[in-house]
């Protein structure tokens, strides 16, 4: 459910027409809604009810300050990937006492800043990463938590490019390996072991992935209680897919309903690592038609957002529902059509066979564009990115200018005389 509805034949977000936001701010546009994404936030607190969770926002899926203020502010916690994650969440008031740290590559000084804010958690992915680690924190006199990045080595059934939890993924410590590690991580001095994690992929429409990789979580952490080895929080990651098109992913209440009646009464603080679900279909990315250019092997309507604003679909094959964003009357002719970007890409496309009653200069918002939408976008072309603004009821915030050139080669120079 999201706030994107017909209000007669104009798209509104909120309460707020997108074409005034169009005309207000220009296109390409990406427009959020608060509404949207506290919604969805919600589903996941209020579905883990009264067991003790954590939700940890993946700041990769949309890591604008205003969406993650937003989630902050119903006291979201937060996975990051990076530092300058981790400066993004602290900029926008995240607390980093619920701030979770993932990723295969993290950097000793990405590690220092981390422990001198005090994060909640580190997820470690490797051997090697646990010493050196170890070694940071060692040199700064603290205790570092971690949770183990577990691969369990389960198929999410999702695009490869997104699925994680496979032995050849380079991601997490193998399942068979990790009873060791553990140990390896309980002996070591500045280390305090803390929970156990996975992620096995992104986009994930069923809930067996999910429930065959927690079994393998719990057996593991019965292992290590024989062990001596007690862990306190579990951590499944994120993944939860969305509905593009004709998907049905369960809903945040029914898998945290079955993942909880796995847990029984353990006393495990559980974590999950949600994105698009929370943030996918609380944004659209609307775009101008530049031009109608019918040719003899297919109708192509040239936008002005190309894959430098929106990579899922060159990159993956992504299919996003593209609609009108004022829907035309019965004299506009619906055609099949290409819609393209200004790229000199041939992969540089937003939409393909589309059904659309088309004029030159008609607007078109696509859809579940909010995550892995304007985070994955570039400067490719020399194009400045697009604008982002949120909607809050009646009202909309500019919450990132769009760019200008002098922003985009600050920074750059030419060599000396
Ligand atoms: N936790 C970890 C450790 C992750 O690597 C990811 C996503 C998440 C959580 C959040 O997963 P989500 O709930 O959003 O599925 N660019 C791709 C998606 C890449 C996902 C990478 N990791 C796309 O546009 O489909």
């Amino acid at each position: 459910m999201d706030f994107f509805n017909y209000q007669g034949r104009s798209l509104y977000a909120e309460d707020v027409a997108v074409t005034a936001l169009a005309e207000q701010y220009g296109t390409p546009l990406y427009v959020y809604s608060r509404a949207t994404l506290e919604r969805h936030y919600r589903a996941y607190d209020e579905a883990l009810g009264d067991h003790p969770h954590l939700i940890c926002y993946a700041v990769k899926a949309n890591s604008n300050l205003a969406v993650l203020n937003v989630l902050a502010r119903l006291g979201a916690g937060f996975d990051i990937v990076s530092i300058g994650e981790l400066e993004r969440v602290l900029a926008a008031g995240g607390d980093a006492a619920k701030v979770i740290f993932s990723g295969v590559g993290k950097q000793a000084h990405e590690m220092r800043r981390a422990l001198e804010v005090g994060i909640k958690c580190f997820n470690v992915e490797s051997e090697a990463e646990l010493d050196r680690l170890n070694d940071v924190a060692a040199e700064m006199g603290v205790k570092a938590a971690v949770s183990l990045r577990v691969n369990p080595d389960v198929d999410a059934q999702t695009h490869p490019y997104i699925s994680t939890g496979l032995k050849e993924n380079k991601f997490g410590i193998a399942i068979d390996r990790a009873e060791a590690v553990y140990l390896k991580a309980a002996s070591l001095s500045n280390l305090d072991v803390q929970g156990v994690d996975c992620h096995i992929g992104s986009q994930l429409t069923q809930s067996t992935p999910f429930l065959d990789a927690l079994d393998r979580l719990l057996d593991l952490i019965a292992r290590l209680a024989e062990q001596g080895v007690q862990i306190k929080h579990l951590d499944l990651g994120g993944g939860l897919g969305v509905r593009y098109d004709q998907e049905t992913p369960p809903e945040p209440s029914e898998y945290a309903s079955k993942v909880l009646a796995r847990l029984g009464n353990q006393p495990l603080t559980l974590i999950m690592e949600p994105g698009r679900s929370i943030a996918a279909n609380a944004g659209i990315l609307v775009t101008r038609v530049e031009y109608l250019k019918p040719t003899e092997a297919k109708n192509f309507a040239v936008v002005d957002a190309a894959m430098n604003d929106l990579l899922r679909p060159s990159l993956y094959g992504a299919w996003q529902a593209i609609i009108p964003v004022e829907q035309a009357d019965e004299s506009v002719k619906t055609e099949t059509y290409d819609l393209v970007g200004p790229i000199c890409e041939t992969g540089d496309f937003i939409g393909k066979n589309r059904e659309l009653a088309l004029q030159q200069g008609d607007l078109l918002a696509v859809r579940s564009a909010g995550a892995y939408g304007f985070a994955m976008s570039s400067n490719y072309n020399s194009r400045n990115r697009a604008a982002e603004v949120m909607v809050d009821g009646a009202a909309s915030h500019i919450v990132r200018q769009r760019e200008t050139f002098a922003h985009q080669i600050a920074g750059e120079a030419v060599l000396p005389e």
